[in-house]
């Protein structure tokens, strides 16, 4: 297969400048990006889920006081040597892993100037034939994974970009870029929508549907002639949504995957305890006694307050 008649992704651009400041204090010193889910931490389960969607290239977008998310995925000479020597295999291959994954290269943003402005920076990191790229949010967790892969389909059927869906209740739409999409034609897949247009965040009366973006984008190479064109947005931001907006105007199709899976969102405390409980409930060590431990504190909980 050549490179250019590929359909999986080669590339993709996580974008993890943010400061973090709903992680604050621990974002004082440790980006939210490498807080662990059980032992993981989120920068690793993204290229971990790059890497399965096909992925050689994690674009990382880093701030400049942020260099321990690149850090991460080097090697370790003296702990491996330390491991190997008292034969803790198991842990020398958690340590090597996530360099083993996928190769990152760091692309620095210096002003936060919102998600687009992020995303058009990686457009050096990209080969001069390569058609599209991912964007992956690290503070999205899609599960189960594998919804690259099924964007990835859908692009090689309809061409132009992809993005992931969520149905989500309308009092949560405007934490979202929310789609307006067409009804499915006969012979569409179920889960495929044509976009007739995106809106980032709107008051829920304004939002075109319950459909929102969920963090995982197949994006044709034209966004970044868009991403030249658009001006601030939303919360004073260069905003991808109104890069894919203009794309759609353009003629550019633009279709959606509806993802009925389920999500965390790792931005914030309240949606990564969450994360950690699903997690640490499915792991085959700590899983059993933390659905003990959960129900006695739930019990000591409800007794508290009754
Ligand atoms: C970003 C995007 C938004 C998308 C969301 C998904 O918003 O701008 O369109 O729906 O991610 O998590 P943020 O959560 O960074 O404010």
């Amino acid at each position: 297969m050549t490179q250019q008649s590929r359909s999986s992704v080669r590339t993709v651009i996580v974008p993890a400048a943010g400061m973090g400041t709903r992680f604050l204090p621990a974002t004082k010193t440790v980006p939210k990006e490498l807080l662990p889910v059980v032992d993981t931490p989120g920068i690793e389960l993204i290229a971990e889920e790059a890497a399965q969607a096909g992925a050689e290239k994690l674009a990382v977008i880093t701030a400049p006081n942020k260099q321990e998310i690149m850090e991460y995925f080097q090697s370790f000479p003296g702990l491996e040597k330390t491991l190997e020597e008292r034969g803790r295999f198991e842990q020398l291959h958690k340590v090597r892993h996530a360099a083993e994954l996928i190769h990152p290269v760091a692309i620095e943003q210096d002003q936060p100037l919102g998600l687009g402005h992020a995303v058009s920076l990686a457009e050096q990191a990209l080969a001069e034939d390569e058609e599209f790229f991912g964007v992956m949010l690290p503070d999205d967790l899609v599960l189960p994974s594998g919804v690259m892969e099924r964007m990835s389909q859908v692009r090689a059927r309809y061409g132009g970009s992809v993005l992931c869906a969520f149905e989500v209740p309308e009092d949560e739409v405007s934490n979202y870029g929310v789609f307006d999409v067409y009804d499915p034609e006969p012979g569409d897949p179920e889960d495929v929508r044509r976009v007739k247009g995106m809106v980032e965040k709107p008051e829920p009366a304004e939002a075109p549907s319950n459909f929102v973006a969920t963090g995982r984008y197949l994006l044709d190479r034209e966004v970044f002639t868009a991403l030249r064109k658009i001006t601030p947005g939303k919360g004073g931001e260069l905003q991808l949504t109104d890069a894919i907006e203009l794309l759609i105007q353009e003629g550019h199709p633009v279709h959606i995957v509806i993802h009925r899976g389920k999500r965390h969102d790792l931005g914030n405390p309240g949606g990564y305890i969450p994360a950690c409980v699903d997690f640490g409930l499915s792991h085959p060590v700590y899983g059993p006694l933390l659905r003990r431990t959960l129900s006695r504190i739930l019990a000591e909980h409800e007794s508290d307050t009754a």
